[in-house]
């Protein structure tokens, strides 16, 4: 009676094993992501990359400093308030953000425009003004 039962069981866990390995591994959605047709998702990442590249990410106000406002500021070129001086520094930051934006985005005296980043949006010029401050405190 024992051996049967034994048996009986050790069927039902057989049959167990063999139901389970029938199905596809994975979750219905990663199933069906599975079978979808290859020339779908190909195309989804091509456009991807495509939006990627005409979308340029904005710049660090490290990388618009290095690129543009270095030219000037990192020797003082014209005037132009020393990187990292905090004496320099000192009486512009006094200003306030608000003024310093304006300098920055209209020019002042020898300095141009927008630092010459014409492509640069406020907020990235904003960033730079804060990294250069950030650098004088
Ligand atoms: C062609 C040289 C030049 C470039 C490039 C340049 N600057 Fe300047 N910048 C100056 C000069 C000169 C001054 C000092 C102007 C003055 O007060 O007479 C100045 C002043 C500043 C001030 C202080 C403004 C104030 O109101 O006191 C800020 C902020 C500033 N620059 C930010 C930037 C940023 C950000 C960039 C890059 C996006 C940049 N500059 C690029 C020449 C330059």
């Amino acid at each position: 009676m024992r051996r049967l039962l034994f048996s009986v069981s050790g069927l039902a866990i057989f049959m167990g094993v063999l139901a389970v390995n029938a199905l596809p591994p994975g979750t219905d959605s990663e199933i069906s992501e599975r079978l979808r047709p290859a020339g779908i998702v190909n195309r989804a990442v091509v456009s991807n990359a495509a939006a990627t590249a005409i979308v340029a990410a904005p710049l660090s106000g490290g990388e618009v400093y290095d690129q543009y406002c270095s030219v000037c500021h990192a020797a003082g070129v014209g005037g132009a308030p020393l990187f990292a001086d905090v004496g320099v520094w000192a009486p512009r930051i006094a200003k306030g953000m608000d003024v310093l934006m304006d300098s920055t985005i209209n020019g002042i005296n020898a300095m141009p425009a927008k630092g010459t980043c014409m492509s640069c949006s406020d907020d990235e010029l904003a960033d730079a003004v804060t990294y250069m401050i950030d650098a004088a405190q």
